[in-house]
């Protein structure tokens, strides 16, 4: 069955991004000349998604709001003439069709997930992860589809890290399946360097089949209290085989303060418009 619509959780509360997140939500933190999210979500958008459900919370208005239509904003330029920015104001409300649910309380990425369930129904679907921005030749969701469709089981992304950084992400026990996908054989979530099954951390992409909301149910709080993705994926192992594919691209987690400030440096050397002046000034700095 063909994946057509996507999850993005965004009702964290950003707090490896505070003062900053205090009254902003993190995913609207601008990278050079966009909010973080819009990078995701052009990349589901790439991917083929039809339909994305943010998952969102309280102070996090703004997202909507930028996925929205702006009368007053496309009136202002359409009255001055700014034909190019009244067109790039307008794509992104056109982008696919947004729907929003509310996680009322922080009670973890599982249950973020689940409060999605009833809009995803019983059909696989894919989840992004707001802060991580991916930047790759082939959209990185592209690739873990591309998985999915090719082994037909859920699939997640992975990249390898630093031993020190495992304990920032969850983390699997792989068997090398070749091309860079793995069988999944044990998952964990932010595992201390000593108890890490491997250097293979997950990377905010996913395919899933609807099976995990059941599994997502049953799953009891894990790590920090809260109900982890990592846990009910571990649990849904005893039911199916699960797969991981090593992304290809550069990966920015973009919602601890390193993470941004490296994918705002890189992104905006990339940037057409900005680029050769901001490489310019960076050379002329004295470090
Ligand atoms: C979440 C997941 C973790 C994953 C990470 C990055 O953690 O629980 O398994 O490795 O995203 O995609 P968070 O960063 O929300 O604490």
């Amino acid at each position: 069955m063909r994946v057509r619509k996507a999850v993005l959780p965004a009702a964290g509360l950003g707090t490896r991004f505070l003062p900053a997140t205090k009254a902003s939500p993190k995913e609207m933190l601008p990278v050079v000349d966009k909010p973080m999210i819009q990078y995701v979500v052009e990349e589901a958008k790439q991917a083929g998604m039809e339909q994305i459900i943010i998952v969102t919370g309280r102070g996090k208005r703004a997202i909507e709001d930028h996925f929205d239509t702006s009368y007053e904003l496309e009136d202002i330029l359409e009255k001055k003439g700014d034909e190019e920015l009244l067109q790039e104001i307008k794509r992104i409300s056109n982008l696919v069709t947004f729907c929003y649910v509310r996680q009322k309380e922080a009670l973890g990425l599982g249950h973020a997930i689940l409060c999605a369930r009833d809009m995803i129904g019983d059909e696989p679907f894919a989840v992004l992860l707001g802060d991580m921005i991916i930047d790759s030749h082939k959209p990185a969701l592209s690739q873990v589809l591309e998985t999915y469709y090719r082994y037909k089981g859920p699939v997640i992304a992975v990249e390898e890290v630093e031993a020190s950084e495992v304990t920032h992400y969850g983390v699997i026990r792989p068997e090398g399946l070749g091309n860079g996908v793995y069988k999944v054989l044990d998952l964990v979530e932010k595992p201390s360097p000593e108890d890490a099954p491997s250097n293979l951390a997950i990377m905010g992409r996913y395919v899933l089949t609807p099976d995990i909301f059941d599994t997502l149910e049953d799953t009891e709080p894990g790590r920090s209290g809260e109900i982890q993705l990592t846990d009910a994926l571990k649990n849904l192992l005893a039911h199916r085989p699960l797969y991981a594919y090593l992304i290809e691209g550069k990966l920015y987690d973009a919602g601890s303060k390193l993470g941004f400030l490296k994918a705002t440096v890189e992104l905006a050397l990339k940037n057409r418009e900005l680029g050769g002046d901001f490489r310019d000034y960076l050379k002329g700095l004295q470090l």
